[in-house]
């Protein structure tokens, strides 16, 4: 019975609403003064924006979106699942982020068995994301430049295989002539610092490297690369793809956000992201130092427990960030 009553009371509200809009150009005192919030009476008929209220042109008042997510370890359902978790592919795997950014931090390899289905789902994503005006971003993990330099300790045997073998999988990650690794060398750098408020590495930056410059430390990265120089002190124990100096709390939490807080005045942002030091006790992103250092391994793989976690930064309009932890059970801030 009310139903129908409902109905008609709504279409009519809605015709009100249609002709007020119309007519507001006619009635300018009005429009202006009005604080109604419907596009409509704020925008001149003839303009774009009322043609079309929520094309894409809106989008750039919106807020910038970036999310990230932590070791995959080869395992692609996982994969799909926090990408879709994270909103930025569709039930095909195409990008349907948008103009998002996407980043992962690194350990994309080992310990499973889609190895390649990974790494060229990410290829293919980082060029739909272009051409649909966003971003992939991939940083390299311990578990890339191991492979990279022949440390196959963690190489699964149907890994191996998914490639025809250990020998075509060693030419396959050879940066100068493999398919793989040149593919990983052009796209991947050691650290990546987002529209200047969060730096994201696999493992953590502690500030004697920061100091250098995220530019520097990219540069250093790709020549011991180049040069097969997996030495180098970069890659050791204390640099930014091993170190858990920040996730393990040494010295105690008040010296390790001592040592954050350098990390970001070295740098200028507000907050360091990293992944390498599983959360698989929690399944849940660690966050300390008032949001200045975050964790976003949260063991997605089924190696490590499987997981679901995905990081979002909203860039707010007034030059501030919004972060949520997106789980399957909901959004929270952190
Ligand atoms: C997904 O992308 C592929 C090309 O990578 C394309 O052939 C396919 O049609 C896309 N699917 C949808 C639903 O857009
Ligand atoms: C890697 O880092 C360098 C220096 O910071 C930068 O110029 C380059 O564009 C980066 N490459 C990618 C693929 O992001």
């Amino acid at each position: 019975m009310l139903r129908p009553l409902l109905f008609v009371a709504l279409l009519c509200v809605l015709v009100m609403y249609y002709r007020q809009g119309s007519s507001s150009s006619s009635v300018p005192s009005r429009s202006s003064s009005s604080s109604s919030s419907s596009p409509r009476r704020k925008t001149p008929p003839d303009s774009p924006a009322y043609q079309k209220p929520f094309s894409s042109s809106d989008q750039t008042t919106h807020a910038n979106r970036v999310v990230a997510v932590g070791d995959l370890h080869s395992d692609l359902p996982q994969t799909l699942a926090v990408l879709r978790l994270a909103k930025v592919i569709d039930n095909d795997a195409n990008w349907s982020g948008g103009r998002d950014t996407l980043v992962q931090t690194g350990d994309i390899v080992d310990r499973g068995p889609d190895t390649i289905a990974i790494y060229n789902l990410f290829d293919k994503l980082r060029s739909q994301a272009k051409e649909a005006g966003g971003q992939v971003v991939n940083v390299y993990g311990n578990h890339e430049v191991m492979n990279l330099g022949g440390d196959l300790r963690y190489v699964t045997e149907e890994d191996y295989a998914s490639f025809g073998g250990r020998e075509k999988r060693k030419q396959a990650w050879n940066v100068k002539t493999g398919w793989l690794g040149k593919m990983i060398y052009d796209n991947f750098n050691i650290t990546h610092v987002q529209n200047g408020h969060t730096v994201f590495s696999h493992g953590d930056m502690e500030p004697e490297w920061a100091r250098l410059g995220v530019d520097t430390l990219n540069h250093l990265a790709r020549e011991a690369i180049w040069t097969s120089n997996y030495y180098a002190p970069i890659f050791q124990g204390s640099g930014p793809i091993w170190s858990r100096s920040h996730a393990m709390l040494e010295g105690g939490e008040e010296e390790t956000c001592r040592r954050v807080n350098e990390v970001k005045t070295a740098l200028g942002v507000n907050r360091l992201i990293s992944g390498h030091t599983p959360q698989y006790q929690t399944g849940k992103i660690l966050s300390i130092c008032d949001g200045g250092y975050m964790v976003i391994d949260v063991g997605i793989s089924r190696y490590y427990g499987g997981h679901l976690a995905v990081l979002e930064i909203l860039e707010n309009d007034d030059g501030t960030q919004s972060v949520y932890a997106l789980y399957p059970g909901g959004k929270r801030l952190v």
